[in-house]
């Protein structure tokens, strides 16, 4: 925790920032979401949030300072913990139902990712299917019927605050979704690590190491990127020196400040790419209704070893910049497993209840995941089942 190249006074961990986008960090900042709205010509927002955040005390205040602003807002949080594309059929309706002109997305994963595909759905004709991110599909949405978003996350892993796609789950195919966007990146991101000191320690330890993730994979992906690979080894340390303390101490809000921070650091990379972690969570996700931060934290050593040969010269670079004695992939493996211990992390998939039955569905699913692209060498679709397989069973 006393690493000389961290401030460590919540007074100095303020700023404005405007990449990748309008960034305004620092505890208490809730409190300018009135002024942001109206920067943005919002005077009607639909405040977008998932089911489990409705009567958390941040929620109401934000309803309070824009009624108290003399504005009108609508909260609609029909939204499950993996958003549907009948949540956002549902959203894109009140949004339209109630004349709003912005949406506020607030939350995790789900409450991000849900307001920022309302606000993409808000006007168009094409099904949300449509703009999966596949080729250009993208350019089939009319830039002129997306509203504005302001972003407020709750925790701090996903980075969806300053991401440029939802995850959307479709039931009928039982397939998560990404859907692309250039404008779902919100306008403005309301980062106030107030709200998240409440956070139970297990989800903290799961969004902030799937923030790591972010930063892991985005690192080791192929493709000439400085700004990305800076961006990700910082994010790393960060969270390697952070994490522990916003595990143990979720009041601390220095810790909570740099966390915030390190997990919009991971999003950004991770324009980058992602890679074999990724692909093999987001298809359990979508089967099992897991946790996405937990599947990932749980997958990476399995993953790791698999890329060992393409990735052993940048993970031992990692370990230099991070801090680990021993800076070779051996030394990197042997503080992820001692860090995913002191998480409270379990070592396998079966400890939360998944079995291999499904692996060759998951194989195959696994490789036809858009994160596949990211991975530093291509692995078949037998080679991700075998993957999930020992991340099932335990085998290193
Ligand atoms: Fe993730």
């Amino acid at each position: 925790m006393e690493n000389p190249l961290d401030l460590t006074s919540i007074d100095a961990l303020q700023g404005n920032w405007n990449y990748p986008t309008t960034i305004r960090m620092g505890c208490g900042r809730l409190n300018e979401l009135p002024f942001v709205c109206k920067s943005l010509g919002i005077r009607n927002p639909l405040l977008v949030t998932d089911a489990g955040l409705v009567g958390m005390t941040f929620v109401e205040r934000a309803v309070e300072l824009i009624k108290a602003e003399g504005m009108s807002v609508t909260l609609f949080s029909d939204v499950k913990s993996n958003p549907t594309g009948e949540n956002i059929e549902q959203g894109v309706q009140v949004y339209k139902n109630g004349e709003h002109d912005g949406v506020i997305a607030l939350g995790g994963g789900s409450g991000l990712d849900a307001g920022k595909a309302i606000a993409l759905m808000s006007g168009q004709t094409h099904s949300i299917w449509d703009l999966e991110d596949i080729g250009s599909n993208w350019l089939r949405a009319d830039p002129a019927g997306i509203a504005p978003i302001i972003a407020i996350p709750t925790t701090s892993g996903t980075g969806s605050e300053v991401g440029r796609a939802s995850v959307i789950l479709d039931e009928g195919a039982h397939v998560k979704k990404i859907i692309f966007h250039p404008s779902l990146m919100p306008k403005v991101v309301l980062a106030d690590p107030e709200i998240v000191s409440g956070l139970p320690a297990n989800l903290t330890a799961a969004t902030g190491l799937d923030a790591f993730i972010h930063c892991l994979e985005a690192y080791c992906a192929p493709g000439y990127h400085p700004l990305a690979d800076g961006i990700a080894l910082e994010g790393m340390r960060l969270i390697k020196t952070w994490l522990p303390e916003a595990v143990s101490n979720g009041n601390n809000l220095t810790a909570r400040s740099h966390m915030m921070v390190a997990s919009s650091m991971g999003a950004t990379a991770f324009q980058k790419g992602l890679g074999g972690v990724h692909a093999l969570a987001h298809p359990l996700g979508a089967l099992y209704d897991a946790h996405h931060g937990l599947l990932n934290a749980i997958l990476l050593p399995y993953v790791l070893v698999r890329n060992r040969e393409a990735i052993e010269g940048r993970i031992a670079h990692v370990a230099t910049c991070i801090g680990i004695k021993e800076t070779t992939f051996d030394g990197f493996m042997a503080w992820l497993a001692h860090f995913r211990e002191q998480l409270n992390i379990p070592d396998t998939l079966a400890e939360i209840g998944i079995t291999a039955e499904d692996s060759e569905k998951v194989g195959r699913m696994a490789f036809d995941d858009p994160s596949a692209s990211g991975n530093p060498i291509e692995l078949s679709a037998e080679e991700y089942a075998l993957s999930f397989r020992n991340a099932v069973d335990g085998i290193l």
